[in-house]
């Protein structure tokens, strides 16, 4: 991350060994607790509530990972040692906010920043994360198709790609279908907003079917004609910011006028 690297802040993760520039983590409860502390901050600063990331090979999800959660103390090793982290940085939030203004964005197929697992973990861990997610009473989980080949590319940055040799996932295989049950069912309190690649037509049927409650959009929230934030001229190509310098691309649009 180059701004990590201007301002020498410690890149921070589970353990060395898969990559080892990083900065471990020793004791886990410190950075349980500076969450806890920012999400107070965004409580005082008037936000609505909080989306936890973990997917995206981000801290979160390097713990709930094998082969980036090399710990060998109670964070890591067994299915239930790598979802702690994730498990008791919610418990640590909802003790702020409560569990109705929490969400969290998961994604067991992603692929994103080397983190894509084998289907064999990936059913293992989502499926106990999930129930002690819902367990908890959020206010919704946001599941993520990244990383499947759903045949759609909507642009030059999230393309389907091959998987790594021993993570293939099953043909036509979406995390929806495999976990969707576990979030939505009759008397569940926790909503199920899917995400990743949804055109308005797929969403409109999974929602009038009763299938989801929620649906993100994003790429084409920003770029389609017909959308708000409409009207541009930069094509299927808007992505990630900064590249060269930091207002470069996603960060210089021009104001909506809606
Ligand atoms: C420019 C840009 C910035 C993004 N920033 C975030 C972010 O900060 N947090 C997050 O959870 N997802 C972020 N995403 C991912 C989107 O939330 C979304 O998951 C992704 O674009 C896939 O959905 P889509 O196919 O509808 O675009 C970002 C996506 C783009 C294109």
């Amino acid at each position: 991350m180059p701004m990590l690297r201007d301002t020498g802040y410690p890149v921070l993760a589970p353990s060395k060994g898969y990559t080892d520039n990083i900065t471990q983590i020793e004791d886990p409860k410190v950075i349980i607790e500076q969450y806890k502390n920012a999400v107070a901050l965004a409580k005082e600063a008037g936000f609505d509530g909080i989306e936890l990331l973990s997917q995206g090979g981000y801290l979160l999800h390097n713990f709930l990972c094998s082969h980036s959660n090399l710990r060998t103390d109670i964070y890591g090793g067994s299915v239930e040692n790598r979802c702690r982290f994730v498990l008791e940085v919610a418990d640590a939030i909802i003790e702020i906010w409560g569990p109705r203004r929490i969400g969290i964005k998961i994604c067991p197929s992603d692929d994103y920043n080397d983190s894509a697992v084998s289907f064999k973990e990936l059913s293992e861990t989502y499926d106990y994360l999930i129930r002690q997610l819902v367990g908890r009473k959020l206010s919704y989980i946001n599941l993520s198709r990244r990383g499947c080949a759903i045949g759609r590319a909507q642009d030059d940055y999230f393309k389907s790609s091959p998987r790594p040799a021993g993570k293939e996932l099953p043909p036509n295989y979406e995390p929806f279908y495999q976990f969707g049950h576990l979030i939505k069912y009759p008397g569940s309190e926790t909503m199920l907003m899917v995400n990743h690649e949804y055109t308005v037509a797929e969403a409109d049927s999974l929602a009038k079917g009763g299938q989801i409650d929620l649906v993100t959009f994003g790429r084409p929230f920003i770029y389609n004609p017909g959308i708000p934030f409409a009207e541009n001229d930069r094509g299927k190509t808007v992505n990630y910011g900064p590249y060269t310098k930091p207002d470069e691309n996603y960060n210089d649009w021009p104001y909506a006028s809606l």
